[in-house]
């Protein structure tokens, strides 16, 4: 064993597979992944930034470590990711103690990065974009996966669509598809090693073309035996196909949810933020999503405050809402990302504004998540076990295929079992409920 790695992990669910992968690499190379940082000789910050706050916290972080390497001049420090993709070079002037700056395209080459440092007693930095993301294909240990029988699996990286807000496209690259057959081996080992639900990733799936179409590829991994449930995250309302809102209806192994950010109501914001959709033809793709899967829940990001919004475009927005009836929306203040089309124009909604609006909005979705969840008391559904729940030990939690978490009474052994429960009440967030005998 060559020491200890800790990976501390920011933003979304790719930049949590990011470092499944990261630690995987490294402990084939004989790091040892741990949970405390004053054992760690290897310190890997695997960065956001697509919100102002996100990228704050990742320059906080970093620069806190600089105390920390002078108590311990040892230690490697690794910053990777989107803020470690745009700051570059640039980072080792403002921050000395940096070893390796590891862009969102080089995380492969974690393990040769280190290498390079210890050999060379120089910084690493590697920001390049390539045609091929290897690290997409790295297939991470079963080992670091929790709960083990759920998978995430990328299957696109990128983003060409450039809304005027959105900093991806320059962190992440244009959209590169990974080859449909490594998916579906990945997939197919996977299976045999006891993952029960997979859950594909990328920053616009539904533009997926690494060989075959998405709703394709959806077919085939439905086709796998062993899987049980398939998920995906995220979609772009402008590229939902006819034969994808099909596949809701026809595969049964698709669960019932979909995430579908609107952004705004307003068509006017909309047409600002180079959505290429309508507030009309959102409406009118959830109802044929609805129609394609009668019991379809939903959940979406929204923001306020983009630069113009009028009281007239947020009352659109909350309109939305309340015409959609979200099980779950994560919403956010709009910040300025530098670099970005956005950024040009005057961010001129006040913060307390900005503040006011979020909280009406989070105090509507609140009361509309209650209402949904109320009206699905008594219901029985099938839930995939994931865990002993925190607070009651005697418990374990799990999810529905819409996506909705359930407590209930039972034993550790049926984690990664999939059994009848009955609700019988609505929590913010979660179910209680009582397993069928
Ligand atoms: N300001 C606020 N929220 C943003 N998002 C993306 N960029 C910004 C920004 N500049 C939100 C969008 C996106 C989610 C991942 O983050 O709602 O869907
Ligand atoms: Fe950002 Fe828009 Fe691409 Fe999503 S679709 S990653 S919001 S540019």
């Amino acid at each position: 064993m060559k020491g200890y790695v800790k990976i501390f992990t920011y933003g979304c669910q790719m930049n949590d597979l990011d470092s499944l992968k990261m630690y995987s690499i490294l402990s084939r190379n004989d790091w040892e992944p741990t949970v405390d940082t004053e054992q760690a000789d290897i310190i890997i910050l695997n960065t956001c930034s697509v919100r102002q706050k996100a990228y704050e916290k990742a320059m906080s972080n970093l620069g806190r470590l600089r105390k920390y390497k002078a108590g311990k001049p040892s230690l490697i420090i690794v910053f990777a990711g989107c803020v470690a993709q745009q700051e570059g070079l640039d980072i080792k002037a403002r921050m000395p103690h940096v070893d390796i700056v590891l862009g969102t395209h080089q995380l492969h080459r974690i393990n040769e990065s280190i290498l390079y440092v210890q050999e060379k007693k120089s910084t690493y930095v590697n920001t390049d974009f390539i045609d091929y993301i290897s690290s997409m294909d790295v297939i991470p240990d079963k080992a670091f996966m929790v709960p083990g029988h759920r998978a995430y699996i990328n299957i696109m990286q990128g983003c060409n669509n450039f809304c005027t807000y959105c900093i991806v496209p320059y962190v992440r690259g244009r959209e590169i598809s990974r080859d449909y057959k490594n998916i579906l081996n990945e997939i197919d080992s996977h299976a045999s090693s006891g993952v029960k639900e997979v859950f594909l990733l990328g920053q616009n799936v539904n533009s997926y073309n690494g060989g075959i179409t998405f709703p394709e590829l959806l077919k085939r991994i439905n086709a796998i035996q062993g899987i049980e449930r398939i998920r995906f995250t995220t979609s772009h309302p402008k590229d939902m196909s006819d034969s994808l809102i099909e596949a809701f209806g026809t595969l049964d192994k698709l669960c019932n949810h979909i995430h579908l950010p609107f952004q705004s109501g307003s068509n006017r914001v909309l047409k600002a933020m180079n959505r290429h959709y309508t507030r009309q033809s959102y409406f009118s793709l959830i109802e044929r999503l609805r129609r394609s899967r009668p019991d379809m829940a939903f959940s979406a990001d929204v923001m306020v405050g983009f630069p113009g919004e009028t009281e007239d475009d947020y009352q659109q927005t909350i309109d939305l809402i309340s015409e959609v009836r979200y099980d779950v929306l994560f919403s956010f203040k709009y910040s300025v990302r530098p670099g970005t089309k956005a950024a040009e124009w005057p961010d001129d909604i006040s913060t307390e504004d900005k503040k006011q609006r979020l909280a009406r909005l989070q105090d509507l979705q609140k009361t509309i998540m209650l209402e949904n969840y109320q009206n699905r008391i008594g219901k029985i559904y099938d839930i995939l076990v994931d865990g002993i729940s925190s607070k009651h030990p005697d418990q374990v939690h799990g999810r529905t295929t819409q996506n909705t978490i359930v407590n209930f009474k039972g034993s550790p052994l049926l984690i990664g079992t999939t059994v009848k429960v009955c609700t019988t009440l609505a929590n913010p967030n979660t179910f209680t409920g009582q397993m069928l005998k």
